[in-house]
């Protein structure tokens, strides 16, 4: 297949250009720097020359800046306006475009959905990740092709970018603490799954609409944290940090952290077989740690 990627620079879309690329297709990377602007709706003419598929992982970071109500408009923006920049270009030009595989994210359920078991047919939460979310996935399902497929992403753990370098620096340092309650849930999945999950809903032409993409065991952030500090062999003091602390020094953006969603993988393995490298955060991290 010859695809092309949409903030294919980043995290995620670095990685799983390497990836497609290893299993023979060719990828194409669309980004600010050479081929749109989605403030002045700029998309260069060859776009989607000789592409099959879309993967559409571009938009601002979401854990970058403290989210003011102008962040919050650009989080929200630089997905739905460059979203609708994809849609608009594809009806009105001659393209061979049949697939459309978008990132979402598990912040679709809310920041904090408590014990709940989320299934892709779980109800959106009602703050702002949700609202973001949604009209991200709105404006997807606007886009005209054939077949398009939404991935809610969980906490994406890898060596070289993402919320791991984070949550480890401070255990690294003997400074591991328990952010808030420490029982929110943390639904991860390891880098090398999630791009063998977009490879999988790319060639099967099966698949269509949501997928939650997270490893079949979420755990607890008290786990997590449990978990990373024994990799590297180091302690994690206590008291726990409360959530209030965190909200002074974050903002709302504490949500994040103070807050989490328990996610099940069912879906994407028994519709479309999908199985995964990294079952057990013990063993995902042990092999980020020897990257
Ligand atoms: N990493 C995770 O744990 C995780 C979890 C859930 C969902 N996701 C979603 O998956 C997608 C990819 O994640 P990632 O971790 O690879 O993110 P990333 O490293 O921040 O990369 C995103 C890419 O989007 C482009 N971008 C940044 N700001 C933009 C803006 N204002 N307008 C348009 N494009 C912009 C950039 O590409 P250019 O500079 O080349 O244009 C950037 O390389 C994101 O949409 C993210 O929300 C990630």
């Amino acid at each position: 297949m010859r695809i092309l990627i949409t903030g294919g620079t980043g995290f995620i879309g670095k990685e799983l250009q390497s990836h497609l690329e290893a299993l023979g297709h060719q990828t194409r990377v669309l980004s600010r720097r050479n081929g749109w602007d989605i403030s002045t709706g700029y998309l260069v003419e060859d776009a989607f020359e000789n592409i099959d598929a879309i993967v559409h992982l571009a938009g601002a970071g979401i854990a970058d800046k403290r989210w003011s109500e102008a962040r919050k408009r650009e989080l929200i923006h630089s997905r739905v306006a460059s979203t609708a920049l994809l849609a608009k270009a594809l009806k009105t030009r001659k393209h061979q475009v049949r697939t459309l595989v978008s990132a979402s994210a598990i912040g679709y359920y809310g920041a904090d959905s408590g014990e709940v078991l989320c299934k892709e047919d779980t109800p959106a939460g009602h703050d702002f990740l949700s609202t973001c979310t949604l009209a991200w996935e709105q404006a997807v399902d606007e886009v005209p092709v054939y077949r398009v497929v939404k991935l809610r992403i969980g906490l994406v753990l890898g060596a070289h970018g993402g919320i791991f370098p984070v949550l480890a620096r401070p255990i690294r340092w003997f400074a591991g603490v328990i952010l808030g309650r420490g029982t929110q849930g943390q639904s991860w999945i390891h880098i090398q799954d999630l791009v063998k999950m977009f490879a999988c809903v790319l060639t099967d032409e099966s698949a269509r609409g949501v997928y939650n993409a997270v490893a079949p065991e979420p755990v607890t952030h008290a786990e997590m944290t449990k978990q990373i500090a024994a990799v590297y062999h180091r302690p994690v003091w206590w008291p726990k940090v409360p959530a209030w602390a965190l909200r002074l020094v974050l903002g709302e953006m504490a949500a994040l952290v103070t807050g989490g969603n328990f996610v099940s993988s069912e879906k994407i393995q028994k519709e479309l077989h999908f199985s995964f490298t990294y079952t057990r955060l013990k063993d995902a991290l042990t092999q980020i740690l020897h990257v």
